[in-house]
């Protein structure tokens, strides 16, 4: 694929899906109306894909935010992919729909591209975000994920979801629902944590080999490595990412992003700063070269920031 021309990368069932993304969950101390605005502007900026969940409880102001978009003129919902997530206390197979049809609600959409299961994880229902947050109040439960992904392609020939997928899976689970008997739909995609130190270079080689689109999420160090926290590294201020951006005069966060659109991944960046969301739309005008990428390949050291992927 040629990148300095392609924006979109085809998935196994025919969609087409935006190779960069917007990611839309923000931390607790994120205000609600700036997730909203942040969403508008980079709309405005050029992003057309956005990532959701029903845990990040900003389905509303996503939602308003495309709406106004659209109301505006500067989109049309064609333009626009949306990917939802499946909560892990939705796993059995009669919520699926219900939990399908309250995120459409919430966005005020009629469809959306792409729904995934977010977790391989179940949990029992009620666990929410604030349960995630006090880990050891969680309270999981056993589903056979073979009749969630069943009630996913229910959804997908009911019109509501174009594509699904699944996230956070190894490849063991992966291989569960591909070898699962009258499989109809395969999963477009297995969204992970993917960067530089965790690069994930077996999953994809797997991935690719199935045809399914490896997505990044927390390419550019997570949320936690900005926190100050100094148990988390900061991606950003790797030396040699940054020895490459000054090279091609641009910052470590477009080097992190080139990255993973010139190893074929498709990449989610969060910002809710009006400079860094402009910023990050510079990932399509320059290209690493073949020495680049082989020196950030050699940054992995599988490090996860985030800690709950089974
Ligand atoms: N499937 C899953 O389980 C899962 C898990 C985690 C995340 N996700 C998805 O992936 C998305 C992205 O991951 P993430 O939220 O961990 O964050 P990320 O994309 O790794 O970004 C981390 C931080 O980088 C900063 N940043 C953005 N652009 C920058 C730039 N050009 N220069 C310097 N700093 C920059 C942002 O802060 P500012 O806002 O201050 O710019 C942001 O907080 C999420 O929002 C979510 O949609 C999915």
């Amino acid at each position: 694929m040629d990148l300095m021309t392609s924006r979109y990368k085809l998935l196994n069932d025919g969609n087409k899906i935006p190779v960069l993304g917007f990611g839309t969950f923000g931390n607790m101390n994120v205000n609600k109306n700036d997730e909203e605005e942040a969403v508008k502007k980079a709309i405005e900026v050029g992003f057309r894909h956005f990532d959701g969940a029903t845990l990040y409880e900003n389905e509303k102001e996503v939602g308003r935010a495309i709406q106004a978009k659209i109301a505006d003129g500067t989109v049309t919902r064609e333009d626009i992919f949306y990917t939802g997530k499946l909560w892990s206390s939705s796993h059995y197979s009669t919520f699926v729909r219900p939990a399908l049809e309250e995120t459409l609600k919430n966005l005020q959409l009629d469809y959306i591209n792409l729904y995934i299961i977010h977790w391989p994880v179940t949990l029992k229902p009620g666990m929410n975000l604030q349960a995630l947050q006090k880990n050891n109040e969680l309270s999981f439960d056993y589903v056979d994920l073979c009749t969630t992904w069943e009630a996913l392609e229910a959804c997908k020939d009911a019109g509501l979801v174009k594509s699904i997928g699944v996230s956070n899976f190894n490849h063991k689970q992966l291989e569960m629902i591909l070898t699962k008997p009258g499989l109809k739909h395969k999963p477009v995609c297995n969204q992970v944590e993917c960067h530089p130190y965790l690069n994930q270079s077996k999953l994809l080689e797997f991935c690719k080999a199935n045809d399914i689109v490896l997505v990044a999420y927390s390419a550019l160090g997570s949320q936690m490595s900005m926190s100050g926290n100094p148990s988390f590294p900061v991606l950003l201020e790797d030396p040699v990412l940054g020895a490459i951006a000054k090279k091609h005069n641009r910052t470590p966060a477009l080097v992190a992003l080139r990255y993973q659109l010139q190893r074929g991944v498709v990449v989610l960046a969060k910002s809710f700063n009006e400079k860094r969301i402009k910023e990050n739309m510079q990932v399509f005008d320059f290209q690493l070269t073949p020495e680049d990428m082989k020196a950030i390949d050699g940054l992995n050291r599988n490090y996860r920031y985030i800690k709950a992927e089974k």
